[in-house]
């Protein structure tokens, strides 16, 4: 697939993960992004597996050619958390997929993404869709590249509650003190939280149209939402699960897709009941604090759903695929 000249180039940091493998799957299947490559980290499954399905899906898409590099194995601080609860022993349960041929370009994702960077003749945007370590280890050794970040989107936190405890998102609760980092770093930070990605649910007629895509592709994603939407129902009671990482793509794909606010974000580092929780200033209880992130508040999910599935569709039309 030819991207087109107004492309934003994008690097997808990822833990795939269900959703984050649908986020693969848009990112190379719109022509409105350039992905420059995919960077994993530990989250949903060890690093390693979230390299490996990382590179499936791409093989997977007919897209072997985009570079993955491998990333953190652990927080900035502490222990690793999993999310293999949600996503499987092998973090992406589900139907077998073919193993990609292809192999990491690096296992150092932050001298990668500096590499990228550094050779991109635009700014590039760095979405993260697992704990945001490698975003937080760059912008830490990296401050001349700061300009050449032109923001991060992120999914984690929420205005609201968590879900990997009462009150923190799993991705945030992983390694706050990396969201810390990109808070503070003045660089531009979008927050597509919960309270967002809880409007992206893949309800039974949109598992229903992934099945009418044509051929493989198309099983393979219903497939998923089977596993998801299993776990979903049982550790959240969920009728239908909600399809996260991929609203961080859609939204530059397509900017009307979400409504945001400004507002003052911060993660806390040190609760004993609360680390992991962003608190977002919706209501600028805090005028000392100016607003440091747009926070995705609104999603118009038919139109997303319309986007995500023409996107898997048009890969699908791929012909080398078959
Ligand atoms: C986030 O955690 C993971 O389960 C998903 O991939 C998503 O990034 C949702 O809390
Ligand atoms: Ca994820």
């Amino acid at each position: 697939m030819t991207t087109s000249a107004t492309a934003t180039p994008v690097i997808l940091d990822c833990d795939p993960g269900h959703d984050d493998a649908v986020a693969i799957l848009l990112a190379v299947g719109s022509p409105r992004i350039d992905l420059l490559g995919v960077t994993t980290v530990f989250g949903n499954c060890a690093v390693e597996n979230a390299t490996r399905n990382a590179l499936d899906v791409l093989a997977l898409a007919g897209r072997e050619e985009v570079p993955v590099a491998a990333g953190a194995a652990e927080p900035l601080q502490g222990a690793a958390v999993l999310g293999n609860y949600v996503h499987g022993a092998s973090g992406l349960d589900g139907p077998a997929l073919r193993r990609s041929t292809a192999s990491p370009v690096s296992t150092d994702a932050v001298a990668w993404m500096a590499d990228a960077i550094t050779e991109s003749d635009r700014p590039v945007t760095l979405v993260a869709t697992g704990p945001i370590t490698n975003v937080a280890r760059l912008i830490n050794a990296r401050r001349d590249l700061h300009p050449k970040i032109a923001e991060v989107v992120f999914m984690g936190g929420s205005t609201e509650r968590g879900n990997h405890t009462p009150y923190a998102e799993f991705n945030t609760y992983a390694d706050p003190e990396a969201l810390d980092v990109v808070l503070r770093s003045g660089i531009r930070a979008r927050m597509v939280g919960l309270n967002l990605t809880h409007q992206a649910l893949a309800t039974p007629t949109v598992v229903e149209r992934m099945w009418q895509l044509p051929r493989d592709l198309g099983e393979v994603v219903a497939s998923w939402m089977g596993f998801f939407g299993g776990s979903y129902r049982k550790i959240w009671n969920f009728s239908s699960p909600p399809v996260h990482d991929p609203c961080t793509i859609a939204v530059l794909i397509d900017p009307s897709l979400i409504v945001w606010q400004h507002a003052f974000v911060a993660v806390e580092t040190v609760g004993e009941f609360t680390r992991g929780a962003t608190v977002v200033d919706l209501d600028q209880r805090w005028p000392q604090r100016p607003a440091n992130a747009e926070v995705a508040m609104r999603l118009d999910a038919d139109r997303y759903w319309d986007l995500v599935l023409a996107a898997i569709g048009q890969l699908v039309l791929q012909p080398h695929l078959w």
